[in-house]
């Protein structure tokens, strides 16, 4: 098995060998679009931070435009839509307001799959949209059956595709032909694997936690029942990686311990490896704008790994949804049967 830095290194560079066209809105840097870039696809982004889509021109040589999406823009044609819609309103900590929220990105994402007619598509969103905010999700769900797509979901954790962290996102695919979810891998990257070479050492950005900090970071610790404290281990993978956690100096915020005690934060490429980017990607903006993007990102390994899958539903003739679930229903019952 290769070396997880050499991985990320060499299997995630933009290579355009497929002729389908992917259209990734909220496309933040671009982590998302790099997994499908590394896997053939040419995309083309819709981002309204300008630093982030900066990072995503730079870096995937492919167009992303500083755009603020509303319902009607007017897209260029495209055979695939992928994408993260702001997910604010659904997050735990957030209000919870689903569609009444005016930071929501779904009105926006289903106008945009009505009016193209994609072959696929596919978005990333919190787990929450599964629980408190299943009768959205519903909704969602159904005004994609009535379009005419099957639609696929699952919750998938980021440290089973070849990522050094627990994340777990919802993934949701439209098709009108028959979809995988990529297989776990076996191997869990560790922290170590990822960082091991930089988190002893002390970078010219450093952080450090001060006394106060430290008695805040106990303290909170001891709130949430946290018997260890919630530094980064070489030997297990890192707790999910959050805009909040990185940029922020928070209760649970991300940070690694030297080996004389001292503790300080991620630095910006600890925090992009920990997320499976490359080191030859570049992040723009300042510090913040760098974090956001990271922890605001699809990590390209495990996206690589759905465009793998989407790469092969696209490759199958398309049929009509109906019949393709009823076939589906009649096999399970055969399956059941034997
Ligand atoms: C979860 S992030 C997407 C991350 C991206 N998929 C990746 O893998 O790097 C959502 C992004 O949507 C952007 N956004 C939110 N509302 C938007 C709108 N109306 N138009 C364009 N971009 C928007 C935010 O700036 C943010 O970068």
């Amino acid at each position: 098995m290769m070396p997880y830095l050499e991985e990320i290194n060499e299997l995630l560079v933009p290579c355009h060998t497929e002729q389908a066209v992917v259209l990734d809105l909220f496309a933040g840097c671009g982590g998302l679009a790099l997994g499908f870039e590394a896997a053939g696809f040419k995309t083309i982004g819709f981002e309204m931070d300008g630093p982030a889509a900066e990072s995503y021109r730079h870096n995937l040589g492919s167009e992303c435009y500083a755009v603020k999406l509303e319902v009607g823009f007017d897209f260029p044609q495209a055979d695939i839509v992928i994408g993260g819609p702001p997910c604010q309103p659904f997050s735990v900590g957030g209000h919870q307001r689903g569609m009444e929220d005016a930071r929501d990105g779904f009105p926006i994402f289903i106008d945009a799959v009505k009016r193209l007619q994609p072959k696929v598509f596919m978005f990333e969103n919190v787990r929450g949209l599964l629980y408190s905010n299943k009768w959205y999700f519903e909704l969602i769900l159904e005004e994609f059956q009535k379009l005419g797509y099957l639609v696929d979901y699952k919750l998938l954790n980021a440290v089973n595709h070849g990522v050094p962290q627990n994340r777990e996102r919802l993934f949701v695919v439209g098709h009108r032909s028959s979809f995988s979810f990529p297989a776990k891998e076996k191997h869990r990257i560790t922290v170590g694997e990822a960082i091991g070479d930089l988190m002893h050492t002390v970078p010219p950005e450093s952080k450090f936690l001060n006394a106060t900090m430290d008695a805040y970071v106990a303290k909170y610790e001891k709130a949430s029942h946290c018997i260890n404290p919630r530094d980064l281990y070489p030997d297990r993978p890192a707790r999910t990686l959050t805009c909040r956690n990185l940029a922020g100096a928070t209760g649970d915020m991300h940070r690694v311990r030297l080996p004389d005690g001292r503790r300080r934060r991620v630095i910006v490429r600890e925090a992009a490896r920990l997320q499976s980017f490359p080191d030859h990607f570049e992040f723009k903006g300042n510090e913040t704008n760098q974090f956001n993007q990271i922890g605001n990102a699809v990590p390209p390994m495990l996206a690589y790994h759905l465009a793998q899958s989407i790469k092969a539903c696209y490759a199958l003739p398309e049929g009509d949804a109906k019949a393709i679930k009823r076939s589906k229903v009649k096999a399970n019952r055969e399956l059941t049967l034997f």
